[in-house]
């Protein structure tokens, strides 16, 4: 069979809706914690390509999934760039040496960067040699999202420091996503180079900002990656990128003239609507609410999951191509795994159907 996910991103006969999840891999599943106390940290995990591999492929294992997504973080980038990086338990990421200053953003090394990201291109390999036709998704936050956790120093809630630099100092701001924008196209190039067969770039925060400030300093950013990267893959087979801003609903217009080929959609937005804005030719992923995942009710789920299908249907003439199932977040931690196999085995049964 060939892939149903590369056939409905390229507008092509499939035979069901394809479904993957953001964080598919990850604490809900018992077999991903065992793997990661033996990592010792979600860091080394991520750092020892054999283990990565082996998580990648534990969601597959379980649920009739269309696409594996390469176990990795965003964070990866800015730490390979020279910045102290742990996860603390229950608290998420923590940088130790923020970015502060312009001399923190001329730091910042390019140069060695790529060679100590080679754990992610044995990882992307060994998981090309274990997976047969399932294509991989290889990934990369955008320059604003990681800014965000590069000038805060972990997540936050509002913002404030790295919405000061924006407002306060645009050039500097500019000058550090420029920086990380080139960074993030060479790991995108070396990530196809090793057989990632998609791509998505995660603007997690971008719907933090105001629309001026999107405009400004997000979605540009998005548009030079995209014009920089290859649009085929190793094989010279075209290579679908598709772009999430968590909250870009109000911006469909303007994703759509950036280039990509797939816009990821959260769950605050019509996905009938979204498919009246966006061009014929861009694929639409998302949409569902993962907290109605994570409770479980297969009642609710049901109902959820059909009317999204439905209404993506009803708005691309009674046809189901060009859509991605997914959530409109990562899986939440409290999912019982049990729910995930009800889903996606709903969505292919209600879409064949
Ligand atoms: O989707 C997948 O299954 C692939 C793996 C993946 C992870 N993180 C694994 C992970 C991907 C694609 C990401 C992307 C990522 N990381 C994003 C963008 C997507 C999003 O969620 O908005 C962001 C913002 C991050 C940064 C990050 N990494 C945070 C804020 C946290 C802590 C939050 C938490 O749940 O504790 C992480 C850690 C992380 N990344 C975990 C996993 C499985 C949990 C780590 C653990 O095992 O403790």
């Amino acid at each position: 069979m060939s892939s149903q996910i590369l056939n409905s991103i390229n507008h092509q006969k499939i035979e069901h809706t394809p479904i993957w999840l953001m964080r598919q891999a990850g604490r809900y599943l018992p077999e991903y914690r065992e793997i990661r106390a033996k990592a010792g940290s979600f860091l080394n995990l991520c750092k020892n390509p054999e283990l990565a591999t082996v998580v990648t492929l534990q969601p597959l294992k379980r649920f009739d999934l269309d696409a594996a997504i390469l176990f990795s973080d965003i964070l990866v980038i800015p730490e390979a760039m020279g910045m102290e990086l742990n996860f603390v338990e229950n608290e998420g990421p923590k940088f130790s040496n923020k970015i502060m200053t312009e001399q923190d953003i001329d730091n910042l090394d390019l140069n060695d960067m790529l060679a100590k990201l080679e754990y992610v291109f044995a990882a992307i390999k060994n998981c090309k040699g274990e997976l047969n036709s399932t294509p991989l998704i290889g990934f990369s936050g955008s320059p604003f999202t990681l800014a965000c956790y590069m000038i805060e120093g972990g997540s936050s809630k509002d913002y404030v420091n790295a919405k000061r630099w924006l407002y306060n100092n645009p050039e500097l701001s500019h000058k550090l996503l420029n920086k990380l924008s080139d960074a993030i196209i060479q790991y995108l190039i070396k990530q196809i180079e090793s057989g990632v067969d998609i791509v998505m770039l995660f603007d997690s925060w971008g719907g933090v900002l105001s629309d001026a400030a999107y405009l400004e300093f997000s979605l540009p950013y998005l548009e030079k990656i995209l014009k920089n990267i290859p649009q085929v893959n190793h094989l010279g087979s075209k290579l679908p990128r598709i772009v999430f801003t968590k909250g870009g609903g109000l911006w469909l217009n303007k994703i759509s003239a950036i280039g990509a080929d797939v816009i990821g959609l959260d769950w605050n937005i019509n996905i009938g609507e979204a498919r009246t804005i966006v061009p014929a030719n861009i694929a639409l992923q998302g949409n569902l609410d993962p907290v109605l995942l994570a409770i479980g009710d297969r009642n609710a789920l049901k109902k959820e999951v059909t009317r999204i299908l439905g209404s993506y249907r009803a708005a691309n003439g009674f046809n189901n191509t060009g859509h991605v199932f997914n959530l409109g977040h990562g899986v939440l931690q409290i999912t019982n795994p049990d729910n995930v196999a009800y889903l996606v085995d709903l969505v292919h049964e209600l879409s064949r159907a």
